[in-house]
């Protein structure tokens, strides 16, 4: 997979040196997608170098909320993957291989041969962070990455209410169990703010982040409002922190990614990563 080499991973084409991040939330659409993706271009305002791996086979809905500009490239002889760019993010996502009208019917060891193959085929070159967007649930992909990856750290997004705190709340145990680090939690769709009174109303409930982070004993990262403008930017392939740099839910996906860096920890050389396909950990 990798090897811990002067304080960095080093992959076959490229290397990381602050922090591999998988972003988990356990609960659908509560804003994963849209979180790793502004939280990308933040921290590449604060002048880092970020890739994105879209592992949800099912969803691979990054291309679209960061709005690829440059696509794939496979070189013909090597087979080796030059990722899509947008803004100097680089992102590599199933949906760049698959025939969205073709549904491909995924299995586990074939999914997780085509993360690793994301690990080792893609030109990466140096980058400080590399998120990967896991799929909803509590499923291989998610027990896979806690289990093989030990440099990886989980980030939780969640809105504030319970059925999705609850479910988050079963990643961060399963992190527990595995011996993965949970890196904080965001909460999404925290508030919504009338832009005539300016009033904060709280949609999905108050707070439930806060207590997540409580009852896993970590950090609460941030929280993002609920915005139109989010689901637009979204939809039309432009991040919000990109459009807009200085309402509050930019300000806050900077904040967020200030954190992030803050948190930043040297990897452990004695611990080692295993085949994401093959082995152990594998229903
Ligand atoms: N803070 C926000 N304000 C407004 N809309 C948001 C916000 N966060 C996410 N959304 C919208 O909610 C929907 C779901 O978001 P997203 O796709 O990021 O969730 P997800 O957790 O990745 O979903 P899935 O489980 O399907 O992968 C999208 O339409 C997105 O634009
Ligand atoms: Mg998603
Ligand atoms: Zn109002």
């Amino acid at each position: 997979m990798y090897e811990i080499k002067d304080g960095k991973i080093e992959l076959e084409h490229g290397s990381i040196s602050e922090g591999l991040i998988a972003i988990a939330s356990g609960k659908g659409g509560v804003g994963k997608s849209t979180v790793t993706a502004n939280l990308a271009v933040a921290l590449q305002n604060q002048g880092k170098n970020v890739g994105i791996i879209d592992a949800d086979v099912h969803g691979f809905s990054i291309p679209r909320i960061i709005g690829i500009e440059e696509e794939v490239k496979v070189e013909q002889e090597s087979e080796l993957i030059h990722p899509a760019q947008k803004m100097g993010v680089k992102v590599i996502s199933m949906g760049s291989f698959v025939n969205e009208k073709n549904p491909v019917i995924w299995r586990s060891p074939l999914l997780l041969g085509a993360l690793q193959q994301f690990f080792q085929d893609v030109v990466w070159n140096e980058l400080d962070y590399l998120l990967l967007d896991l799929p909803p649930g509590t499923g291989d992909m998610v027990l896979n990455i806690m289990q093989k990856l030990p440099h990886a750290r989980t980030l939780i997004v969640t809105t504030p209410q319970v059925t999705a705190t609850n479910v988050a709340g079963r990643v961060g145990h399963m992190a527990e169990k595995m011996d993965s680090e949970i890196l904080g939690i965001i909460e999404n769709m925290a508030y919504y703010e009338c832009s005539e009174c300016g009033n904060k109303e709280y949609i999905f409930g108050k707070n439930g982040g806060k207590e997540l982070a409580k009852l896993l004993n970590v950090d609460l990262l941030g929280q993002l409002p609920l915005m139109k403008h989010v689901r637009e930017g979204g939809d039309k392939g432009n991040p919000v922190v990109e459009e807009a740099n200085n309402d509050d839910i930019s300000r806050e996906f900077n904040k967020i990614a200030k954190e992030v860096i803050k948190r930043k920890k040297e990897f452990d050389p004695s611990l080692e990563p295993m085949d994401l396909k093959g082995g152990p950990g594998q229903a």
